[in-house]
C-alpha cells in the first residue's frame, strides 16, 4: 500500500510534476483531523505583538478596509465580515513551525511562512490573486472557495487590498478540517468563511529579478577592486567646457566594464540574501552562555537544534546560515548539511564535530540561534 502523504494519494514527485505552477489541486484530508495549532485567543494575542506582522481586513457596509498590526482592538466576534491575517507564526510557534517543516519535498529556499487568518463568518480578503504559489490548509470550519483561471487580472482601483475588477470563478469548493487546496501563482480566487473558520497557508518565496539584481549590486560593492584614479595627461583646451568628452567616457568605460562577477559571486550573494532573516526577526541568546568546553559536552550528549528563526542553507562547500556565509572542508561540510537539512544534529554526530565546526556551533548558541536539544 501507498503511504499517505500530506498530499493526499500524491507523492511529491506527482504533485510537482502534474500540478506545482500548473494547476490548483484539492486534497481531501491532507491531515485527517487536523484542528487549529493555537487557540483563537492565542492567534488573537500574537496579533497583538509589536514583533509579529498582522493584517485586519474587513468589509463593513461594503467598504474594505485594511490595517496592519499590532492589533489592539478586533471587532466583536459577533460581528461579521472580518479576518485577521497573522504572518509568520511559525517563528513564534514550534507547532507552527513542524507544520511549515512538513512541506520540506519543497526546497527551505522556496519556502516561506505560515500564515494564519481568522474569520467571522462572511469574511474573506475578497477576490483576488497572489504572486506566489500557496497550500491553503483549513484548521478549523468551513470556508468557500471560488477560484477561476482567468487572464483578466485588473484591479479595483481607490481599495486598500488587491481586489479583482472582474472575478469569473469557475470552481467552487467547501473546505473542512484538514482539506488543503493548492494554488499555483495568478490563480483567481476567494475565499469566504461559512461561519467563523481559520485557514492556514502555506506561502513561498519568489523574489522578483529586480529585487535580486538591485541586492546583489548592493552585496557586490564589498568585493569591487578598481585601484587608480581617473587622469588626462593628454588633455587639450576645450571651447565648450560643459561637454563630457569621449575620451573620459571611453578611459570610464573601460575602468567599470573591469567590474566582473562570476557564478561563486552569485552563489555567495544568494546564500547569504536568501538566508537573510526578516527585518521584524531578532534572537536572543542565552543569558549566561556556556563556555565553549561545557556547551561541547552538554551539546554532544544531547544533541542541537536549530532556532525556528534560523534559516541554514547550503551549495557546495558553502554553508549560509542567517545572511552569513561560511566556506567549509568536505567533512565539516557533510556534517553541517545534516544540521542545515533535518535542522538538528544528532548527540551522536555532534561529539564528533571538528574544532572549527564545535567554534561555529558555538558562536550560534550564543546568537540563539540554535540550542541545545531539552
Ligand atoms: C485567507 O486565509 O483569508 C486568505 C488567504 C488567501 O486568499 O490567500
Ligand atoms: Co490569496
Amino acid at each position: 500500500m501507498k503511504k499517505r502523504t500530506l498530499l493526499g494519494d500524491l507523492t511529491p514527485a506527482q504533485f510537482l510534476k502534474d500540478y506545482w505552477h500548473k494547476k490548483p489541486c484539492v486534497i481531501r484530508q491532507a491531515l485527517p483531523g487536523f484542528g487549529p495549532l493555537l487557540e483563537r485567543d492565542a492567534l488573537f494575542e500574537m496579533a497583538a505583538r509589536e514583533d509579529v506582522e498582522s493584517r485586519l481586513v474587513t468589509q463593513f457596509k461594503q467598504k474594505w478596509e485594511m490595517q496592519s498590526g499590532p492589533q489592539t482592538a478586533l471587532p466583536a466576534l459577533t460581528k461579521k465580515n472580518w479576518t485577521l491575517l497573522v504572518q509568520g507564526v511559525n517563528l513564534h510557534d514550534d507547532a507552527a513551525d513542524a507544520l511549515l517543516r512538513q512541506f520540506n519535498f519543497l526546497p527551505d529556499a522556496r519556502l516561506d511562512d505560515l500564515m494564519i487568518s481568522y474569520a467571522s463568518d462572511n469574511g474573506g480578503v475578497g477576490p483576488h490573486f497572489d504572486s506566489y504559489d500557496v497550500f491553503l490548509l483549513q484548521a478549523q470550519g468551513t470556508r468557500r472557495w471560488r477560484i477561476g483561471a482567468q487572464t483578466d487580472l485588473t484591479l479595483q482601483q481607490g481599495v486598500p487590498l488587491k481586489i479583482l475588477k472582474h472575478f469569473a470563478p469557475t470552481e467552487e469548493f467547501d473546505l473542512e478540517p484538514g482539506d488543503m487546496l493548492y494554488l499555483p501563482p495568478h490563480y483567481a480566487h476567494e475565499g469566504v468563511a461559512i461561519g467563523e473558520c481559520m485557514t492556514y497557508s502555506i506561502g513561498f518565496r519568489a523574489p522578483s529579478f529586480q529585487e535580486l539584481g538591485e541586492a546583489f549590486l548592493t552585496f557586490m560593492t564589498d568585493s569591487i577592486d578598481l585601484p587608480g584614479r581617473y587622469a588626462d595627461p593628454a588633455l587639450t583646451a576645450t571651447t565648450r567646457p560643459a561637454e563630457i568628452s569621449s575620451a573620459m567616457l571611453a578611459q570610464v568605460s573601460a575602468e567599470l566594464n573591469k567590474v566582473q562577477f562570476t557564478k561563486d559571486d552569485i552563489a555567495i550573494f544568494l546564500g547569504e540574501y536568501l538566508s537573510e532573516p526578516k527585518a521584524s526577526v531578532f534572537f536572543e541568546g542565552p543569558k549566561r552562555p556556556l563556555t565553549l568546553d561545557k556547551f561541547m559536552a552538554l551539546a554532544g550528549k544531547r544533541g542541537v537544534a536549530l532556532s525556528r528563526k534560523t534559516q541554514m542553507l547550503y551549495r557546495g562547500e558553502l554553508i549560509f546560515i542567517n545572511g552569513e556565509s561560511f566556506e567549509v572542508d568536505a567533512a565539516d561540510k557533510a556534517l553541517l548539511s545534516v544540521l542545515a537539512d533535518s535542522r538538528v544534529l544528532s548527540a551522536v554526530l555532534t561529539a564528533t564535530a571538528s574544532q572549527d565546526v564545535a567554534e561555529a556551533l558555538h558562536d550560534w548558541y550564543r546568537q540563539g540561534w540554535l540550542n541545545v536539544i531539552k
